[in-house]
């Protein structure tokens, strides 16, 4: 039988749930108590001892940070690389990699903002071309036009899995299997399916992989992680090297470290490492396929329950889709909704065209608001959400 999540005991073990409906779990979720915990006792320890001689206190536990993350992904422990965020691991990957005049860099519709200004950035000082590849029918990236795209050469694939501004699941592993096939590599942003769906690197076929803590892991803000698989490590040279990701072996040498620590630096959130392992451990033991199980089905019930509001549109594309429910009530900006909900305590967040340019301004959508449920938000808190919305849209439905 296929276990499923104590509700009961989750609520009990998020405190935060006494106090709001947090229905933002995209943007950070709330943290399980064992996460705070491993927090608070690690800064008690940095003002009662030192913090250098806390860390070396915590040495074996940090060192088991990149063990549990491995485990989460299927890799292994110097495969992976903590630092401070999912832009700066995406970032280290990223701009690891040489580009020429011309070199394909092939990418999705929906895909980061951040990593699309990177792209930008790039193309402009290298010459290398970004291609967007296009949507299939229900708006995912279309595997067969990344077929087609790679039938030339191309230098990267790089793909949001699930974008910040929708409840969209790209299909990583059709995606991997093509990179795979053609010899391209494959950078995926796993920011928002990091704890809610299952990951495993090995399946999916991706060389690098970068993801937060704070979203679907539950982890401190201010923590995140790159993998990078092991065949490729020598080959990407980060875009800083400090004494931690190399070592100065002469006056005029240095030689960079073998295993994915390269791409982090020496100072770090050290308690925020400790949580980030705390929400890992966590969440590998609730197990992610009945995280997602759950995650999932409250998101269908939620687009299901707002889009039957007069007055309320739904606009989550997709064949499979995840936690991420993004709605429009008519005639009231986005943010308006956002701060009226928070006023009743119901956590929301709103995604803007800035965020999504080739996929929401395309759309012709200016804004969205974006409801992101978690496994430990019960039913009651989707009906406070359904119920306030249908307040505001009240008399904006079509006239009959
Ligand atoms: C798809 C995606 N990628 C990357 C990021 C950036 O994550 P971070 O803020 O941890 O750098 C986000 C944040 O919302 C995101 O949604």
């Amino acid at each position: 039988m296929t276990p499923t999540i104590d509700l009961a005991r989750a609520r009990a073990e998020t405190p935060g749930t006494a106090h709001v409906a947090h229905l933002n779990n995209a943007g950070a979720a709330l943290p399980p108590a064992p996460v705070l915990e491993a927090v608070a006792s690690h800064l008690a320890r940095e003002a009662a001892i030192g913090g250098y001689e806390a860390a070396d206190e915590a040495a074996p536990r940090l060192e088991a940070v990149y063990g549990a993350i491995a485990r989460l992904l299927n890799c292994a422990p110097d495969e992976i690389a903590l630092v401070e965020n999912a832009t700066r691991a995406w970032d280290m990957a990223f701009y690891a990699m040489r580009f020429r005049p011309g070199d394909r860099i092939l990418t999705a519709r929906a895909e980061y903002a951040s990593n699309v200004i990177a792209f930008l950035q790039v193309a402009r000082r290298t010459g290398a071309v970004v291609e967007p590849i296009d949507d299939d029918a229900d708006g995912a990236l279309d595997p067969e036009a990344l077929r087609v795209a790679l039938r030339r050469p191309a230098s990267l694939v790089a793909v949001t899995h699930v974008p910040t501004n929708g409840g969209l699941v790209n299909p990583a592993a059709e995606i991997g299997a093509l990179c795979r096939e053609a010899g391209v590599p494959f950078l995926l942003d796993a920011c928002q399916s990091a704890g809610q769906l299952p990951l495993d690197v090995q399946a999916i076929g991706c060389d690098m992989l970068s993801a937060t803590g704070r979203k679907f892991l539950r982890g401190p803000r201010g923590t995140g992680f790159l993998y990078v698989r092991r065949g490729m490590i020598e080959a990407l040279e980060p875009p800083f090297l400090d004494l931690h990701a190399a070592s100065w072996t002469g006056e005029r040498d240095f030689s960079v470290r073998g295993d994915a620590r390269r791409f982090e630096n020496w100072e770090s959130y050290v308690a925020g490492r400790l949580g980030l392992g705390a929400a890992v451990e966590y969440a590998l033991a609730l197990g992610i396929s009945p995280i997602a199980a759950r995650t999932t089905a409250l998101a269908a019930r939620l687009r299901a329950e707002l889009a039957a509001i007069p007055g309320v549109s739904v606009h989550d594309k997709g064949s499979v889709r995840c936690g991420l429910v993004t709605f429009r009530v008519r005639g009231l900006a986005s943010v308006a909704v956002r701060d009226a909900l928070r006023a009743e305590a119901i956590n929301v967040s709103v995604s803007t065209a800035s965020y999504a340019r080739w996929d929401l301004a395309v759309r012709g959508l200016a804004d969205l608001v974006r409801a992101s449920p978690h496994y430990y938000n019960d039913e009651a808190e989707l009906g406070r959400l359904v119920a306030a919305v249908a307040r505001l849209a009240k008399g904006r439905g079509d006239p009959a």
